[in-house]
């Protein structure tokens, strides 16, 4: 269900599934990637970005790498996660933009790109069909982890340590949201959007652990970063966007809060015109790396 409250964003609101992306479904909108991509950018961890360009330096001079390197997006939407990590390298690299939507990665590949990429490459397909990813340096995704199912976690292990592939997994969602005011129902919405983001054997908010667990199971190194959105008057269209998926999602997983959801929104949407709500949304980074790689 899409509750019939709108506010004047460009465009009509997406519903939930499409930001969950189906296969066959519109897909994870290109206006949702915009609206998040600066909330994004300020969250994911910078440590974890300076401990893979570390990784690299010492890697890459130990095995005589040269040139540049090269970095998979796997999920890689409108490119979001190449504009953020690409300056913080210190090589050039070249980018190969992996997304099962097909217009995803043509638009992101198309797209002007940080001086560090030399070149970018759009490659269609489910990761959960690829093969291996020989000669790759770097595999990165943002908000991708907490959509795959266990499976597929640890094939993405597998691929990256057969690789010798350093893995960068940002922004997944660790099920930890504080409004500010809390609302009555705010409680049971949480619950109820974390059971549907794991219907049907999805990780949501458990994803983060799947992935450290499948690395450190294969011998590599974990890094764990905390990496919430911190949201307050200025992010006001993130929020309500957010918001409104939240509940569609909770909704359709609890069709007992159904008649509570229209008076709720309005109540979170008055406070929002207010300047009065808040919103931290957590996630969770991982670097996952060959041992003795400097990890602290
Ligand atoms: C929430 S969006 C994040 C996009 C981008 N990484 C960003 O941070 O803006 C998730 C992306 O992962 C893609 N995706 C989801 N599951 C996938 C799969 N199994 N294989 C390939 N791409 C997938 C979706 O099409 C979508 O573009």
């Amino acid at each position: 269900m899409v509750i019939p409250l709108r506010t004047g964003l460009p465009g009509a609101a997406a519903p939930w599934a499409a930001r969950l992306s189906e296969p066959g479904s519109p897909v994870c909108t290109p206006d949702w990637l915009a609206l998040r991509e600066p909330a994004d950018h300020a969250a994911r961890s910078g440590e974890l970005a300076a401990h893979l360009d570390a990784h690299l330096a010492s890697h890459l001079d130990a095995t005589a790498g040269t040139g540049a390197l090269v970095v998979r997006d796997l999920g890689c939407g409108t490119g979001s996660m190449g504009r953020w990590l690409a300056p913080r390298l210190r090589r050039p690299q070249r980018w190969f933009l992996h997304d099962r939507d097909a217009d995803l990665p043509q638009r992101a590949a198309a797209t002007p790109q940080p001086d560090a990429i030399t070149s970018t490459r759009a490659v269609v397909g489910d990761l959960t069909d690829l093969a291996d990813l020989e000669g790759t340096d770097v595999v990165v995704c943002s908000a991708l982890l907490d959509l795959l199912r266990a499976p597929d976690v640890e094939h993405l292990a597998d691929l990256c340590v057969e690789a010798g592939a350093a893995a960068l997994l940002t922004l997944s969602v660790s099920g930890d949201v504080v409004l500010d005011p809390a609302d009555a129902l705010d409680a049971e919405v949480g619950a109820a959007f974390d059971a549907h983001q794991r219907r049907e054997g999805r990780l949501g908010p458990d994803a983060a652990g799947a992935a450290a667990d499948a690395f450190a199971r294969r011998g590599w190194t974990i890094q764990r970063r905390e990496s919430p959105w911190r949201l307050d008057v200025g992010d006001a269209a993130l929020i309500e966007e957010w918001l409104r998926g939240r509940l569609d999602a909770a909704c359709e997983q609890d069709p007992f809060l159904v008649p509570h959801a229209p008076r709720y929104l309005e109540r979170r949407l008055e406070g929002l015109a207010l300047g009065l709500l808040r919103a931290e949304v957590g996630h969770t980074d991982l670097l996952a790396r060959p041992v003795g790689q400097g990890a602290r």
